[in-house]
């Protein structure tokens, strides 16, 4: 019976086979043809073929409802250190968008990781209440990111400085994971002039942070650059398109420094670029420059932490999907512990030590 079937299916098997054949033979003939066109492409051209390649299309992502939250927790997992930390460890962050980005990027954001912060800011050059989002009177476009920031900083000193303890910028398309940004800072002690972020070796003496991968100023730097009031105008730049290493210029002057955020084996946190071009160490030719964390040398996920704080370029479909990865698939029959991965320093203000 069995064997009678297996003949009479032979033609079928056969053509299976055939079919899989011809479309392993397309498939590969396209990767090859896109590899070839990676080789010739610069670094934006390729990102927007990417984007072309894999995005579905915007018409599916419009106007949806909120993402489900993907955090929920089944009944043996366990959440205290964390929701500790969120109580120990407040962080405000300030996002950078603009009015064409409100019902995309910024939507998003807020709908995502947006969740998970303490108290999230949205500024733009409009109030757009269905964000919501705070208008700041600047001009739009790239070469005013300066003003924009210094007007977002400011907003923020003014109104909420008594609301966090750590104050980070973000970018629309940058993607936090803020369970890992606390315990970073759970090390750290705001009240020295200190901010940290993917650090960039070039234009300011001391370096300066990524704006894309995000930056965050303990409360002391915030307030050093806050009670300098108009003068802060003299020492650090007003306006132009270099919106991160001016503020990296403005926070040396005012004696802020940088410092080490790579954890205790010496793997990177935060991210100027997109997770995939870290995870294989593929970089752009000007962040063998830039990087201070040694790119020629090290690469791939071996040097990024198992606590990553932050990446960049991530379009709005692309967060759900950092959702999905970092919030809701797990590997059945596999409970993780905490892993103390902070470097040792010699102070802390919180009671429990969490390295
Ligand atoms: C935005 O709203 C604030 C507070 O209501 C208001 O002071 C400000 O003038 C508004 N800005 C713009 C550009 O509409
Ligand atoms: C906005 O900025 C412009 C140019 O600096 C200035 O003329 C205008 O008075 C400002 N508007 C407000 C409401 O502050
Ligand atoms: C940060 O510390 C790690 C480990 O000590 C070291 O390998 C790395 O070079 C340091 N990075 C910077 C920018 O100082
Ligand atoms: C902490 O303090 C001890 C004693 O003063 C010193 O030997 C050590 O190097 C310090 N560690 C760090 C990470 O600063
Ligand atoms: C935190 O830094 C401040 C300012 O430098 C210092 O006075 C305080 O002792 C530090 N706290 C700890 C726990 O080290």
């Amino acid at each position: 019976m069995l064997q009678t079937a297996g003949r009479r299916g032979w033609p079928l098997v056969a053509g299976v086979f055939l079919g899989i054949t011809i479309t392993l033979y397309f498939d590969l003939n396209t990767t090859l043809h896109i590899s070839h066109v990676h080789e010739r492409m610069s670094w934006p051209a390729l990102n927007t073929f990417r984007m072309r390649m894999t995005s579905p299309s915007h018409a599916e992502r419009q106007n949806d409802l909120p993402c489900p939250d993907l955090s929920r927790l089944a009944a043996d997992d366990d959440d205290t250190v964390s929701k500790q930390l969120e109580k120990e460890v407040r962080v405000l962050v300030w996002v950078m968008t603009h009015p064409d980005n409100h019902q995309s990027k910024a939507r998003v954001v807020r709908d995502t990781w947006g969740r998970r912060v303490n108290k999230l800011l949205f500024i733009s050059s409009i109030n757009d209440s269905s964000i919501p989002t705070i208008a700041v009177n600047v001009s739009e476009g790239r070469k005013h990111l300066t003003a924009k920031s210094q007007k977002a900083w400011r907003y923020v000193y003014e109104n909420h400085f008594h609301d966090a303890d750590w104050f980070m910028k973000a970018d629309d398309n940058t993607y936090v994971i803020m369970e890992n940004l606390r315990y970073f800072l759970s090390g750290e002690n705001t009240s020295e002039p200190v901010h940290f972020g993917h650090l960039f070796k070039t234009i300011v003496k001391q370096g300066f942070y990524s704006g894309g991968s995000g930056y965050v100023l303990s409360k002391e730097a915030l307030r050093r650059w806050g009670e300098k009031g108009k003068d802060v105008a003299k020492l650090c730049r007003q306006d132009d398109s270099g919106e991160d290493n001016a503020m990296g210029q403005c926070m040396e002057s005012l004696g802020v420094r940088v410092d080490n955020s790579t954890d205790a084996l010496g793997r990177t946190r935060f991210h100027c670029l997109k997770p995939e071009h870290h995870v294989v160490g593929q970089y752009p030719a000007w962040y063998h420059r830039f990087d201070a964390n040694g790119a020629t040398v090290f690469k791939g996920r071996e040097k990024m932490s198992d606590y990553a704080i932050a990446f960049h370029y991530i379009e709005p479909w692309q967060m759900e999907v950092m959702e999905y990865f970092v919030y809701q698939l797990t590997p059945y029959g596999i409970v993780r512990g905490l892993k103390h991965l902070n470097q040792p320093r010699n102070h802390t203000h919180l009671k429990v030590l969490y390295w």
